[in-house]
């Protein structure tokens, strides 16, 4: 797929020699691409079917489904070669590539069932058993989890090295540590959605700093300014990252010191992930039985731009929104949807189990946005 575009392009710009076959062959590219453009043709405006309080994951599918390269890696059987060697179970990534095949070849308003793919991934994770409400987040971190594990190209897990890296400078460490993360966790979906996060631990009495290193494949913000009605993603991410004081009880010991002392905590990202999934903690403890703040949190379609939150200087961390799990309602009894941006037109549709709308990009905020998938830009639009 990616060579065709690669193709077309050089076509559309006139670079290759004009022979009569390209000619006809290009004006059949522009007559496809224009008919892809009128939104009756648009692939993946399909909906899911509701198997009985299944929104949480309806949700969180038409987000991946919208996943631009998660989706080419399903439909261009990519996936296949790297089941090919594995000897564990790979049913779950095997349904999920139907499941986004059937999504990406069907016709607009037609309606696919997920219930294969369901039984599956409650086979991996018993809690989705049943056909209680879930939180979408949850489902979301177990999914991934159980896809990676089927596509993970290391099949022997080497001993993680005990070596020692403190005496190296801090982003030479955080290499390392990716290294050696992906010689145990490599695979596409790594590729896509794990980024890397950098703890810093500062004593208060000596000054010391020591670093830590981990991936993460979404970020839980707190929600800043309770009473406020009004934040903003940044005030968010703010707060995450704020230095927070480790004293009394939470006293960690200082490597040099070498005695429990008062130190303070930051987080910065080392490592900007692909696909960058950002979770309101709109439910205290995850879990949707006690209260929801309703807060609505500001967050821009475009251009997130987060290079404050950087451990290194200059990095690249623009961000554009392309899917939103929205939940509404306060209780179990919420009802989860998703704002999609559909990757071949732009357009914006609110998928809705079964109900697939178009919808104006105007109505993606809302206080009930609850988890965020924002891509990095590429590098043209950085210019
Ligand atoms: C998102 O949730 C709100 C609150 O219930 C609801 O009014 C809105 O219609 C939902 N949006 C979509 C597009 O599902
Ligand atoms: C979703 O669809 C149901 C009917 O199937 C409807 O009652 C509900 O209002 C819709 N919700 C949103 C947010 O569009």
């Amino acid at each position: 797929m990616r060579t065709h575009t690669v193709r077309i392009h050089g076509m559309g710009a006139g670079r290759e020699p004009q022979i009569p076959g390209t000619v006809i062959l290009s004006s059949i590219v522009e007559f496809v691409l224009h008919r892809a453009k009128s939104s009756k043709h648009v692939q993946g405006l399909v909906g899911l079917r509701n198997l009985g309080n299944t929104c949480f994951m309806n949700s969180i599918l038409q987000c991946l489904s919208n996943t631009k390269d998660l989706r080419d890696y399903c439909q261009q059987n990519s996936y296949r070669r790297d089941l090919s060697s594995k000897k564990c179970n790979t049913a779950i990534m095997e349904e999920f590539a139907q499941l986004l095949q059937a999504i990406w070849t069907s016709s607009a308003n037609e309606v696919v069932s997920p219930s294969e793919f369901k039984t599956q991934i409650q086979r991996y994770a018993p809690r989705f058993m049943g056909y209680n409400q879930q939180d979408a987040q949850e489902f979301l971190r177990f999914l991934l989890d159980g896809l990676h594990n089927e596509v993970n190209r290391v099949t022997v897990k080497p001993r993680p090295s005990s070596q020692d890296l403190d005496h190296m400078p801090d982003s030479e460490k955080g290499k390392q540590m990716w290294k050696r993360y992906l010689e145990r966790e490599d695979s596409r979906i790594v590729e896509l959605f794990v980024g890397q996060l950098k703890s810093s631990l500062t004593c208060t009495e000596c000054g010391y700093c020591s670093t830590v290193f981990d991936p993460f494949w979404d970020l839980s913000l707190p929600i800043a300014k309770k009473s406020a009605s009004e934040v903003s993603l940044v005030d968010c991410m703010r707060l995450f990252t704020k230095e927070d004081v480790l004293d009394g009880d939470e006293k960690p010991t200082c490597c040099r010191c070498k005695a429990r002392r008062r130190c303070t905590k930051k987080f910065t990202i080392q490592k900007f992930p692909k696909i960058l999934v950002l979770h309101l903690k709109r439910f205290s403890e995850g879990r949707i039985r006690s209260g929801k703040l309703s807060t609505f949190v500001s967050f821009p379609l475009k251009d997130l731009d987060l290079r404050e939150f950087s451990s290194e200087s200059n990095p690249h961390a623009s961000y554009n929104l392309y899917a939103v799990s929205n939940h509404s309602g306060t209780t179990m009894g919420g009802h989860y949807t998703a704002y999609c941006k559909n990757p071949s037109n732009g357009e914006w549709y609110t998928f809705n189990d079964s109900r697939v709308t178009a919808m104006s990009s105007s109505q993606v905020r809302s206080s009930d946005a609850y988890v965020l998938f924002y891509e990095l830009s590429g590098p043209s639009s950085r210019m």
